[in-house]
């Protein structure tokens, strides 16, 4: 096999080297003040904590193995990690908590800039010691790869001083979307916090959701640690639940991204991207009216998709309103059944971490705007 090179500057060049989850070991965490703020009033996880049934893991297991497959396919290399017992206690000098979660989604954890895979310092308590599981691909890329940067941004301490306590304790949809919308988040300014998953990478410049995972200081770290990069800060008003830009806001290839219509980018940020020639759509539909059960994301992993090159993108097959309009927009749609996935951290995007894309760093934005940017 050749050896790893790591590089990728966007979500749409052509992928040929990538790596994809695992569900094995995965748990419901026990509740903290970052998932209370996350999992709907009514969901069906709310009180449930312990390893999901193993059925589910199977099932999930055998939708990842059909990812690879279809990847493996097209000749795109595919590394997995590997899977700690998740069940386990965290304990630091500054909290515990009964269990972690797992590793299905490395997006949310791995943020690939160029030569650099760096992981986040997530919010979630459960969610500290989840790069662990990436620790042996990394070593392997750090000692293939001469030009690899294995970067690490600095472990929050996750104090009670990292959160609002009560937020969102009983309070309506209304109220929730009205907090969401003023930036009033479950994490506090205390340290920088972010998940990978919250920053969209266009070339030199870097779009990052502040959310309920995201807050500003982790943006201000992500523009001191990319000095060469425009960070920016984005939010979209209408997501009671915001975390992980990629069910809200998807390029699809150079000049073009679609919006989710109930969560619109506001206009003053808009300006950049009509100032640079860039087309914003609303993105087609869900399919279906609720998630699958114990699932922490909403029906809008619909528009999670994996784009393998500029005319070839992976979408979930039941999504049919998807699949058609990414065939109107003139790609070659690949359906890929993968919903029995989705409790486990997402849809196919969030499934997958970049390795390898072609392509360079490209300034996308030349004409930048007031606004935005950090
Ligand atoms: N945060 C992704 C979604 O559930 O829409």
């Amino acid at each position: 096999m050749n050896k790893t090179v790591v590089s990728s500057w966007n979500d749409f060049d052509p992928l040929k080297h990538v790596i994809v989850g695992r569900a094995d070991f995965t748990c419901i965490p026990p509740s903290e003040l970052a998932t209370e703020a996350k999992v709907p009033e009514d969901s069906d996880m709310r009180g449930m904590w312990g390893p999901r049934p193993q059925h589910t893991v199977e099932l999930a297991n055998e939708k990842l193995a059909g990812l690879v497959n279809l990847l493996e396919q097209r000749d795109i290399r595919v590394d997995r990690p590997e899977p700690i017992q998740w069940n386990q206690e965290v304990i630091t000098p500054d909290f515990t908590t009964g269990s972690m979660f797992g590793c299905m989604p490395p997006r949310d954890v791995l943020l690939t800039v160029g030569k650099e895979i760096l992981s986040a310092p997530m919010s979630f308590r459960c969610r500290y010691w989840e790069y662990l599981a990436y620790h042996g691909l990394m070593q392997r890329y750090f000692d293939e790869d001469p030009g690899f940067r294995w970067e690490q941004a600095p472990r929050p301490r996750l104090t009670d001083a990292a959160y609002q306590n009560g937020y969102f304790d009983e309070i309506t949809i209304a109220e929730r979307l009205k907090r969401t919308a003023a930036l009033d988040f479950v994490t506090t300014e205390h340290e920088p916090l972010f998940d990978a998953a919250d920053v969209l990478r266009i070339g030199k410049d870097l779009f990052c959701q502040h959310g309920l995972t995201t807050n500003r200081r982790g943006m201000q770290w992500l523009q001191r640690h990319y000095p060469d990069h425009r960070v920016h800060a984005v939010n979209f008003p209408g997501d009671p639940y915001p975390i992980h830009i990629d069910a809200t806001f998807v390029p699809l290839r150079p000049g073009l991204i679609m919006n989710n219509p109930n969560r619109r980018l506001p206009d003053a940020q808009r300006r950049i991207f009509k100032a640079n020639d860039w087309e914003v759509i609303d993105a087609a539909q869900p399919a279906h009216d609720t998630p699958p059960p114990l699932c922490y994301s909403s029906v809008w992993l619909s528009m999670n998709v994996l784009i393998l090159d500029h005319k070839t993108v992976v979408a979930e097959a039941s999504e049919v309103h998807q699949l058609e309009q990414l065939d109107k927009l003139g790609f070659e749609v690949l359906p890929l059944a993968f919903r029995d996935a989705y409790p486990f951290g997402g849809g196919l995007h969030c499934a997958t971490g970049d390795v390898l894309r072609e392509g360079s760093c490209e300034d996308y934005f030349p004409n930048q705007v007031a606004g935005t940017q950090i």
